[in-house]
């Protein structure tokens, strides 16, 4: 398998699949990809320790997201104790390919435990290993100063805050009748409203980041980066909250540049195909913000035994689906197109959905699967190729 991957690595035709008659060199999807930034997330030990997926990942794309290495867990995995040697190896690997980055994430409530674990819901005067709502601002204020400053001018856009808006729980909608109806209820929530009672800030902990995070880099995209707002109307419409959300924060002034879409789907939940994506796409444009697909991945059942005869009809639902996402993306004018990795070598799938696997356009050989040619195929602007 090695020896077929520095075939591809040399550009020469290769053939990878049981169609090989088919089968054409990849080009590198960044020499196709005019007008829209072609990405992926990024494992820091995988960099270090495999090169092969250094090389596809240098040869394919132009930008990356460090899948959880700029996470509070990893940056700051105890009270004022920063830690940046994972994202250091991901941000000079992608300075060093002339790739750009997207910073993911200042402001989550998960992959940040010690605080969330320990936080106490009142003013001050909490007690010791534990953090009221005074010690929960500072230490938002100090892990953005300190993540975001670090990488200040090196990193073009920054999640600020992920997954903050509520889901729809049973057929209910989320009430989009206000920011407190909107927002999830998360730990940075609770303690912005006891501080916005005492009069210590003004606004909501996603306000207040926001304006923080654009205090420290002006220059930076800003971003608001959410699950299950890919299509028109979304997960029980929560696109129309997000949009609600985003309307009253611009209404507000905070500075806000643009809108992720996760992407973590399946091929029978194709947005571009059941909800709309372009007008999701164009909506968030009319609004002024940017858009970017930020964490795509298409989850299918694994290969029926691992690392050979992958399904073939399953295969091409794949393909057709990234087909689908990035020719909408690319035609609407999303400025960014990342998936979540791009190896079935590495990929959070396997563990967090039971059943499923494979959701990556390159195998665990690190062979471009049908998906790869499909997403090559949309970024020229050709037609979907059934046969690859
Ligand atoms: C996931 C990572 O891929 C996993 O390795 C980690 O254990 C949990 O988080 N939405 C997001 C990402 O915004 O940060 C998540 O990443 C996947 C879902």
């Amino acid at each position: 398998m090695r020896v077929l991957f520095t075939t591809a690595m040399a550009g020469l035709a290769i053939a990878v699949t049981s169609c090989e008659n088919n089968q054409s060199a990849l080009k590198p999807f960044r020499n196709v990809s005019a007008n829209m930034l072609i990405g992926t997330a990024v494992d820091p030990e995988a960099l270090a320790s495999d090169a092969p997926y250094a090389e596809l990942l240098a040869r394919q794309y132009n930008i990356v997201v460090p899948e959880n290495a700029l996470k509070f867990e990893i940056t700051e995995p105890e009270p004022g104790r920063f830690d940046f040697a994972d994202a250091d190896r991901v941000i000079d690997f992608a300075e060093a390919h002339r790739m750009a980055i997207r910073g993911h994430v200042l402001v989550y409530q998960w992959q940040s435990e010690w605080v969330r674990n320990n936080y106490v819901d009142q003013y001050d005067n909490a007690g010791p290993g534990t953090y009221g709502a005074k010690d929960v601002k500072a230490i938002l204020d100090r892990h953005i100063e300190t993540v975001m400053g670090r990488y200040k001018g090196k990193i073009k856009y920054w999640d600020v805050v992920d997954e903050v808006i509520c889901d729809p729980v049973g057929t209910n909608n989320v009430d989009r009748s206000s920011i407190d109806t909107i927002l999830q209820h998360s730990f940075w929530y609770k303690a912005f409203k006891i501080l916005q009672a005492h009069g210590d800030v003004s606004e909501d902990f996603v306000s207040y980041s926001f304006r923080k995070a654009h205090s420290v880099d002006p220059d930076c995209k800003l971003f608001l980066n959410d699950y299950g707002i890919e299509g028109y109307n979304g997960w029980g419409e929560k696109s129309l909250a997000a949009r609600a959300l985003v309307q009253m924060l611009l209404a507000h002034g905070v500075p806000i540049n643009g809108v992720g879409l996760q992407m973590h789907q399946t091929p029978d939940n194709d947005p571009s195909v059941t909800d709309n994506l372009a007008g999701n796409i164009q909506a968030w444009k009319k609004m002024g913000l940017e858009v970017q697909i930020t964490e795509c991945d298409v989850k299918i059942p694994p290969p029926r035994q691992f690392g050979q005869d992958m399904a073939q009809k399953e295969l091409q639902e794949q393909a057709r689906t990234y087909y689908n996402l990035v020719k909408t993306a690319r035609d609407n004018g999303a400025s960014a197109f990342l998936t979540w990795g791009f190896t079935d070598r590495y990929s959070w799938i396997t563990w967090k959905y039971p059943g499923f696997g494979a959701a990556l356009p390159f195998d665990e050989y690190l062979k471009p699967k049908p998906a790869a040619y499909a997403i090559e195929a949309a970024l020229s602007g050709e037609p979907f190729a059934n046969d690859k």
